[in-house]
């Protein structure tokens, strides 16, 4: 099957490559280009492991054809700390323990972000309600929620 040639930008760095027209963004990600941060809960849309952005958009990478990304801005985990310099809300994953295996757990941050980039004073119900796509079998909910409570806080210079 003939190859299409992909151009995007992802965490704001060019990006080219070639993928198959069937292939998956979460595929070439994990595959391709070994950005392996995305995990790959369901394949169906269901658990949220594979979260990326796009163009500012929150999406299943597991959903998206590779091919859609021409041209768009894509976002991953790899993305979140900027060096060594851990993201807020990774800090208050790692303080209030809201994580156990870790597999939901890029998906989770992701979401959050997008969520605080929308509204950087959520709600526990908005919050609640907007991570709802995001599985987690280990964990539980309270820790997530009150860490991105709190990093949206301490974003806030609250
Ligand atoms: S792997 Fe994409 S939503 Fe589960
Ligand atoms: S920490 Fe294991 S699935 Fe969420």
């Amino acid at each position: 099957m003939s190859k299409h040639h992909v151009t995007t930008t992802i965490n704001g760095e060019p990006v080219e490559f070639l993928c198959e027209p069937q292939l998956t963004l979460l595929d070439v990600l994990r595959d391709d280009l070994h950005m392996t941060g995305s995990k790959e809960g369901c394949s169906s849309g269901d658990c949220g492991a594979c979260s990326v952005t796009v163009d500012g958009r929150l999406v299943c990478s597991c959903l998206m054809l590779a091919v859609e990304a021409e041209g768009r801005k894509i976002e991953t985990i790899e993305g979140m700390a900027r060096g060594d310099e851990l993201h807020p809300l990774q800090r208050k994953f790692l303080e209030h323990a809201a994580l156990q295996c870790g597999f939901c757990t890029p998906g989770l941050l992701i979401a959050a972000k997008a969520l605080l980039d929308r509204n950087p004073d959520p709600s526990e119900t908005e919050a609640r309600y907007w991570l709802a796509g995001n599985l987690c079998r280990c964990t539980g909910y309270d820790k997530v929620i009150r860490a991105v409570l709190d990093a949206a806080a301490e974003m806030r210079g609250a």
